[in-house]
């Protein structure tokens, strides 16, 4: 990649907004990700999580303002250029809020071989890197069956696998919890802890408020509006809960007590619970 700076941030957003055709997603965005950083991205269904996740991924470019990533505009421009295009693909690994968008292979194996043979990696280390990969998820067992007949908490483990062969430095993650089982939810934050304690940088985007405290250096909150209304420490904004009601974050819990019903702010620290 030219004109690479390692001091640079790793991503460098200047008032980014986005729009589908005519539907806006995202509104005037300006954000620096630094090395090493774990940033979660926490907002309601619709508010833009997943559309900045894929301009990070430059799966998409601004409709105004620029990203930079690692020093360098991406751009159309950016990756027609061949030796670009590979060295962003070899740093930069996305792991899909649905699965079924990333999986396409006939069998979990040729998935996971898939990033690593294109990427250019030896036959010997193509094959050592999937063989960790599987291991590490402990989807081993799954191997030879076609990710299509998985269940969503397996497809999401082997989404996992074909980036793990890759080992890129910056992990973006959609909804990494959604449809994990506990066991695979307490792996899956196991594995977040040795990539941080690797130094790679790691952006998620989610509503599972359960995992921001341990998880994030700093949270950024999209607003229904598809702008940024924080960007902080991760404390200050899970206890600022007047803040997170009016983002749609936290919802009203209704219990029913014998014949009286019960209305009050919920905020899901675990799966099992609840802080009032
Ligand atoms: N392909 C598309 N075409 C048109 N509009 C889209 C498209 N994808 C997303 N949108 C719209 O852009 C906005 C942001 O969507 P996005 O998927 O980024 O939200 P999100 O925060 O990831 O939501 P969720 O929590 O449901 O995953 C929404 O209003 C959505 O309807
Ligand atoms: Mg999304």
């Amino acid at each position: 990649m030219k004109k690479q700076n390692s001091d640079s941030p790793v991503f460098e957003l200047e008032k980014v907004s986005y729009y589908y055709r005519n539907q806006q997603a995202l509104e005037d965005i300006s954000l620096k990700i630094s090395k090493g950083e774990r940033l979660i991205i926490l907002g309601a269904n619709g508010s833009g999580k997943s559309t900045l996740l894929k301009m990070l991924d430059g799966l998409y470019f601004p409709s105004k303002g620029s990203i930079k990533a690692f020093g360098v505009k991406i751009d159309a421009d950016f990756f027609q250029n061949e030796e670009n295009f590979y060295d962003f693909r070899k740093k930069v690994g996305f792991v899909f809020q649905d699965p079924d968008v990333q999986l396409f292979s006939p069998t979990v194996w040729d998935e996971v071989i898939f990033a690593p043979l294109h990427l250019g990696f030896s036959n010997s280390e193509v094959l050592r890197r999937a063989k960790t990969a599987l291991k590490l998820l402990d989807i081993e067992h799954l191997k030879n069956r076609p990710p299509y007949l998985l269940s969503g908490g397996e497809k999401k483990r082997v989404a996992l696998a074909t980036v793990l062969a890759f080992n890129p430095e910056v992990w973006l993650f959609d909804e990494p919890t959604a449809s994990l089982d506990p066991r695979s939810q307490s792996r899956f934050l196991d594995f977040l802890d040795t990539l941080s304690d690797r130094g790679n940088t790691v952006v998620i985007a989610t509503h599972d408020l359960s995992i921001v405290e341990d998880m994030a250096d700093r949270v950024l909150v999209l607003s229904e509006e598809h702008k940024m209304v924080r960007l902080g420490k991760p404390m200050n904004i899970l206890e600022d809960i007047p803040f997170l009601s009016k983002h749609n974050l936290v919802h009203d819990h209704r219990h029913k007590h014998k014949k009286e019903t019960h209305k009050h702010l919920h905020i899901h620290v675990t799966d099992h619970e609840h802080k009032d």
